[in-house]
This record gives structure tokens, C-alpha cells and sequence, in this order.
């Protein structure tokens, strides 16, 4: 009796055992899982480990090898990170507009070199001034300033046309916001249009002369034959006999003032005529020779010096004749600037594949708002009567259609400088 009531003691015991041992590994089992869900590991199935594989368990190898597995996720990731954003920096460095990124405050947290290339002015040290002071040199932000319009409103604003470093620029912002959508700065990006405005303007202006060639060619046709007759009629008045001074005198304005028309009539004529250059081979010393003997009277009057270093170039097509008269109207204005004793120095040299003739004098130069609007037909600064501001408008003309180009050199401070290129074909 006393042994049944041990056995039975012993089972209890064993029965209990066994519960608190499975209540164990249930434990264990539960925690290796948790385990491996925080590692990124599948949990365990109930079927892969039977208990006693899980007390021989070893959980740190178990933890070792995940940690393994999620420094190589890990360095992977960064791998793809690295790529991601070298690809973005290169296209952030190779962009062809200029992009910067400006806080709240609106310094600078980065920009790209076209940024630099374009908008910097003698600063190196970029990174946390404030843009207004690298790019537009002032203390304090402008008046107008889209990156403060944008940090206000949130919203993207453009800037048509903005002139800086002499150059022409549109500029965007838009607003750089978080992960909260919160406005943390915005992203600035400036294009340089210049060359499309130039190409623009070039365009408007060849229409512009078109119309002005049709309507110059028709006025200059209708005027041509009465201020004929009115010279012809004046002069038959001089030649009667008897003729008060007064009369005579009178007569005289009469004819002058209608030679002047004439002349401009000329103008206007050669202007819209646009004949086609006759090309031969010519040398463009003798074309520059024959222009200033048509100026002689001129240079010797105003007591000009002419410095002349154009031998020895080769020779062109051109058409001497046409090439003669862009001379002619250029060194008429140098001379006209220059007043009495002036110096004119014209100077022929190969550059590139380019024959340059460099006309160039000591007048007062061209005002800098003038400089963009010589060549437009009928600019002029000159007084009524003396000038047509036809000249130079005529010479581009015929340089362009020789296939050439006229370009006043900016650079000077005073004097001008007018520089004709020729395409050297070889
Ligand atoms: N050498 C020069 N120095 C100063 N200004 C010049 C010179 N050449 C041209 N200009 C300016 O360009 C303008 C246009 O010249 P042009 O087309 O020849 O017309 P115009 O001589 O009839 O005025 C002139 O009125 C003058 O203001
Ligand atoms: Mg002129």
C-alpha cells in the first residue's frame, strides 16, 4: 500500500516535470522565434525542431548569423545607395543649367558647378552664405526675389528674364519640403538664355530689315526723280544773269538741302537693293586703298592719321567694290567721331581661318545702351541731316552675304573698334 501511494507520488512528480519542461521549451521556443522575426529570419515551424534539437539550440550562432546577414543587406544597400547618388551628383554637376539648394534662411547648402560657372562672382567659399550676397552681390535679399516668394507661398515661381554678369538669365524655384511636406528650403535653378535671346533678336531683326528694305526701296523710288528735278530747276535759276545775291544764296541752301536728301535716297537705295556680292579674287588691301581715296578730301581736312598695316594678306572672293563701301562707311564714322586729328588705324592679320581687318580709333567710343542697336537700320546718333544710321546696317549686310561677320570690340574703355572677318577657304 505504502509503495503504490510512492509510485504514484513518483508519477506525479515525473507528470509535473514534464509540464514544466514543455512550458520551458515552449518558452524558448517562443523567444528563438521572436528572435529570429527581430533578425529578419523565418520563425521556426513547429515541426523543425523537435525539443531536444532546441536544447541543444545555439541561439548565439543563431543571432552571429544574422547579424552576419544583415551587415551584408546592410552593405548592399549602401552599395545601391552609393550608385544612386554618384548618378545623381553627375547629373547634378553635368546639368547644363545651375542648380543650387538654399535653407530656410536662404544660405547656400550646395550648388553645382554650372551654378559657380555661371552666377558666382569672386567668392570661393560658397557653402552657408546666403545666396542674395554670392549671386547678386548685395547685403540683403532684392526687392524681388522668387526664393522668398516661394518659401512664402510654397509654390514654384519663375523669373522671365534676368540680367547678371552680362548675361541673360530665366530663373525657377521651387519649394524642397520634407518628409512632413514642411518647406525646409528651396531648389533655385538658373538658365542662361542668352544665346536664344541673341538668336531672337537676330531673327527679328533680318525681318525687320526685309520690311524695311521693301518699304525703303519704294519711298527711295518715289523721292529719287522730283529732288532730281529740283536740283535740275536750281540750277537753271543760277545760271540766269542778274541774280540777287540774296536769290543766289537762297537758291544754293536750296540745292544742298536737296543733295542731302539725295544722298540719303542712296542710301536707302544700297541699302535695299541687296545685290548679290560679284566675287573675284581681290586683294582687300586695294579695296581698303580705293575706300580711304574716297575719303581724301576728309582725312585731309580733319588732319586725321591714318596707321595702315594691311600687306602682305592673302587674297579673297569678295566683291571689291561692295567691300570697298563697308570700309568707307566705317572709317566715314571713326572720322566723324574722332573730329579733327584723330588717329585711324586699320590692321589686317590671319586668326584662325579667319582674314580679320581691325579698324580702330581714338573717338569717345560707343555708350554701352547704344552698342546692341548700331546695326539696326536707321539708328543713329548723329543730328538730322547728318546721319541715316544706315551705314553699319549696310556693311553687316554685305559681310553676311560675303559669309563674313562685323563685330564691334567691346572691350575698350574709349575709341572703337570694328573688326571684319572673312571665312578663309582653303
Ligand atoms: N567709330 C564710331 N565711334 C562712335 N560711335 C560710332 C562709331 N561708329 C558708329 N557709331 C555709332 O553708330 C551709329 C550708327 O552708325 P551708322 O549705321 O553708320 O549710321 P550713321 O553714321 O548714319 O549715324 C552712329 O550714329 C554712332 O552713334
Ligand atoms: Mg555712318
Amino acid at each position: 500500500m505504502r509503495s503504490r501511494s510512492k509510485k504514484t507520488e513518483r508519477d506525479n512528480e515525473k507528470k509535473s516535470l514534464e509540464k514544466r519542461n514543455r512550458l520551458l521549451l515552449n518558452y524558448i521556443k517562443e523567444k528563438v522565434n521572436q528572435l529570429l522575426r527581430v533578425m529578419g529570419t523565418k520563425p521556426l515551424r513547429e515541426d523543425e525542431l523537435s525539443d531536444d534539437d532546441l536544447i541543444n539550440f545555439d541561439p548565439i550562432g543563431i543571432i552571429a548569423e544574422s547579424f552576419e546577414q544583415v551587415l551584408e543587406n546592410l552593405r548592399e544597400s549602401n552599395r545601391k545607395l552609393q550608385t544612386a547618388r554618384d548618378h545623381l551628383q553627375a547629373i547634378f554637376d553635368t546639368a547644363g543649367v545651375g542648380i543650387s539648394i538654399v535653407d530656410r534662411d536662404l544660405r547656400i547648402i550646395t550648388c553645382n558647378e554650372k551654378q559657380k560657372e555661371l552666377l558666382v562672382r569672386d567668392v570661393t567659399d560658397i557653402d552657408g552664405r546666403h545666396c542674395y550676397e554670392v549671386y547678386c552681390g548685395i547685403d540683403s535679399p532684392p526687392l524681388i526675389c522668387p526664393a522668398i516668394e516661394t518659401l512664402e507661398t510654397g509654390r514654384s515661381v519663375l523669373l522671365k528674364e534676368v540680367t547678371k554678369k552680362g548675361r541673360t538669365f530665366q530663373i525657377a524655384t521651387s519649394p524642397l519640403k520634407n518628409n512632413q511636406g514642411e518647406i525646409t528650403g528651396v531648389i533655385e535653378v538658373s538658365m542662361d538664355i542668352t544665346e536664344k535671346k541673341l538668336a531672337e533678336e537676330a531673327r527679328r531683326q533680318s525681318e525687320k530689315l526685309i520690311a524695311v528694305g521693301q518699304l525703303a526701296a519704294g519711298i527711295a523710288h518715289e523721292l529719287n526723280n522730283p529732288l532730281g528735278n529740283i536740283i535740275g530747276y536750281a540750277k537753271l535759276i543760277l545760271k540766269e544773269n542778274n541774280l540777287p545775291p540774296s536769290v543766289k544764296e537762297r537758291v544754293n541752301v536750296i540745292i544742298e538741302q536737296a543733295k542731302r536728301g539725295n544722298e540719303i535716297i542712296k542710301g536707302l537705295l544700297e541699302f535695299s537693293h541687296q545685290k548679290f556680292p560679284q566675287l573675284r579674287m581681290s586683294s582687300i588691301d586695294s579695296c581698303i586703298e580705293s575706300a580711304l581715296h574716297s575719303l581724301e578730301d576728309m582725312i585731309e581736312k580733319n588732319k586725321i592719321k591714318i596707321i595702315k598695316n594691311t600687306d602682305n594678306l592673302p587674297h579673297l572672293m569678295l566683291d571689291p567694290q561692295q567691300i570697298s563701301q563697308v570700309v568707307h562707311n566705317i572709317v566715314l564714322n571713326a572720322i566723324q567721331a574722332t573730329g579733327k586729328n584723330g588717329i585711324i588705324k586699320i590692321t589686317g592679320y590671319v586668326k584662325d581661318r579667319f582674314l580679320e581687318v581691325a579698324i580702330e580709333d581714338n573717338g569717345p567710343g560707343i555708350p554701352e545702351e547704344f552698342r546692341h542697336r548700331i546695326f539696326e537700320p536707321f539708328f543713329t546718333t548723329k543730328p538730322v541731316g547728318k546721319g541715316t544710321g544706315l551705314g553699319l546696317s549696310i556693311c553687316l549686310e554685305i559681310m553676311k552675304k560675303h559669309g563674313g561677320d562685323i563685330k564691334l570690340q567691346s572691350k575698350k574703355e574709349s575709341g572703337a573698334t570694328f573688326i571684319l572677318s572673312f571665312p578663309l577657304r582653303n
